[in-house]
């Protein structure tokens, strides 16, 4: 059997990563086969996209984020998500191709960056684990860290917006997108995320 591939999204402070975690123990103790990744990747172009987010010098121009988003998303799909679906397993990606629709879509238009990924494999399921900004810049302030380039109100609510918008494209093209709401404890965020995966791996 093929796997599966399963992606969850969100802003930045949605919990993406907690989740990516939970989904996984969840899946691993019902003995399935599990392989949790994320973008940007640990590669050699993830690597270059990190530089960039943390605006460190010498690293690449934000303008090129794009281009390098869709040649990091086809290394991770080369080397990671094909073999490990290949195997049959269950893999569960920290964002995918919609992290680039929303946050990329201001700079060069919803459609452009959609023409720039279209050629990658879709995935069975998205979850799209919703926090309004300000709960999402709370996490993000919490967390103490220095900001990444994108993690700004201002950002953030135009991210929001093109979430919405990209749902509705991606729908439109047939595909399965879930929206849970991401301001309850991580607990209950990941049962309402279970859910929504137990359909896909029974059936
Ligand atoms: P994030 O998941 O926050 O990584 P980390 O936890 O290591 O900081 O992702 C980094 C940022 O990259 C986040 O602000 C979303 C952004 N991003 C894009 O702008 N386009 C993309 O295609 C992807 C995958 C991420």
């Amino acid at each position: 059997m093929t796997g599966r591939f399963v992606v969850i999204e969100g802003l930045d402070g949605a919990g993406t990563t907690t989740q990516v975690s939970l989904l996984a123990q969840h899946l691993s103790r019902r003995g399935l086969a599990v392989v949790t990744t994320r973008e940007p990747t640990d590669g050699p172009v993830g690597r270059a996209i990190r530089f960039t987010l943390r605006a460190e010098e010498g690293a690449a121009a934000a303008a090129a984020l794009p281009w390098l988003f869709a040649a990091d998303r086809a290394d991770h799909l080369a080397r990671t998500v094909e073999p490990a679906l290949a195997r049959g397993a269950i893999v569960i990606s920290d964002r995918y191709y919609h992290s680039s629709l929303a946050y990329q879509s201001q700079g060069m238009g919803l459609h452009e960056v959609y023409a720039l990924n279209r050629r990658f494999r879709a995935p069975d399921l998205t979850i799209l684990v919703d926090v309004p900004v300000t709960v999402a810049l709370d996490r993000i302030a919490r967390r103490g860290e220095a900001r990444e380039i994108f993690e700004h109100k201002a950002k953030l609510t135009q991210v929001t917006a093109a979430y919405h918008e990209v749902v509705g494209l991606l729908r439109e093209q047939g595909h399965r997108i879930e929206r849970v709401d991401g301001t309850t404890s991580p607990e209950s965020v990941a049962t309402a995320i279970a859910r929504h995966v137990e359909t896909l791996v029974s059936a």
